[in-house]
């Protein structure tokens, strides 16, 4: 159990709404279970407040936050320095306490990566599909850049979404030839003859929007060996479904979940968690969802 004390250090969550948010869970078990001595909690913060929240929670001491909707690009100009991923991808979830202020870091994009590591799910080398170009897709879509996917084709339902994200991203990784390529989403007929891993990024599926997936059209699932979706609620969404009926491995999103947590939580005790943690910790996870 945790006692907090006059030695204890403050780790939180900043965001709206807040309340519903696994976050605590991770970080006071991840402290628990290691013997440090922190607390970490959730603050429901405005829009209009957030520069107060960054300011005073430096003046109190607070170790680390993180940061989730609807704050993830707004809280950048509040930082007093940003990994440089993070700054191309435009979105930060994560603030380190440094001299004088917060170091921003995007913790999104490892969290996918050491799911997918973990699950033997390759991206180096790759062709990979990826559904959606929004905010969730752009960290996304940096990291299989990064971990040197070979192609991403980038399938969105408004396909200049698709063409602004997949420039943004060919440009930072100045390769000779575009490894991102922007299609719409209904063109994945052009994409022929082979498997690949499909990582779906949109809301399409999301709770209570249970029935939806983004792409319903069954022979597209005839294109999938792995589908990643980075939805967990509900733990089984329609994009999985239609694709383990296909034959694919299925994946939800509480694994990147909990990792872009493992990923904070290193940064700001400087220590590694090991997977043996990492599984209590996804069970608990999972129980507390109701699983
Ligand atoms: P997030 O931060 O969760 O990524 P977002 O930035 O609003 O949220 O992006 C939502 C993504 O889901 C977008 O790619 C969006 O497609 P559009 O850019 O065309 O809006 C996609 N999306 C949302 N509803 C969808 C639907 N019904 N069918 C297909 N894609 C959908």
């Amino acid at each position: 159990m945790l006692s907090i004390n006059a030695k204890t250090s403050l780790l939180g969550l900043i965001g709206n709404p807040v309340g519903h948010s696994i976050s605590p869970l991770i970080h006071n078990t991840l402290s628990d279970r290691l013997g440090h001595n922190n607390a970490y909690l959730a603050f429901k913060v405005e829009q209009d407040d957030l520069c107060d929240a960054i300011k005073g929670a430096y003046a109190l001491g607070v170790k680390g936050l993180n940061v989730t909707v609807p704050h993830k690009q707004a809280v950048i100009e509040h930082l007093v320095d940003i990994d440089p991923l993070a700054k191309a991808i435009g979105a930060v979830n994560t603030l380190v306490r440094v001299d004088g202020g917060f170091k921003g870091y995007n913790t999104d994009y490892l969290g996918l990566r050491r799911q997918m590591e973990n699950d033997g799910v390759l991206i180096e080398g790759q062709e990979i599909i990826i559904l959606g170009a929004g905010g969730a897709s752009r960290a996304i879509t940096f990291m299989c850049a990064e971990a040197r996917a070979k192609k991403i084709y980038l399938l969105n339902r408004s396909v200049e979404k698709a063409v602004s994200l997949a420039r943004d991203v060919n440009d930072y990784i100045n390769c000779e030839q575009p490894v991102v390529i922007p299609m719409a989403l209904t063109d994945y007929a052009k994409l022929s003859g082979r498997k690949y891993t499909v990582i779906q990024t949109t809301s399409k599926g999301l709770f209570p929007d249970v029935d939806g997936a983004p792409v319903e059209d069954e022979a597209f699932y005839e294109l999938v060996s792995d589908a990643v979706d980075i939805i967990f609620n509900p733990y089984e969404t329609k994009f999985m479904k239609l694709a383990a009926k296909h034959g694919a491995r299925t994946y939800n999103g509480l694994g990147m979940l909990l990792y872009q947590g493992v990923a904070a939580y290193e940064l700001w005790n400087d220590t590694s968690v090991d997977q043996k943690l990492c599984e209590e910790v996804y069970e608990l996870m999972k129980r507390e969802m109701g699983h």
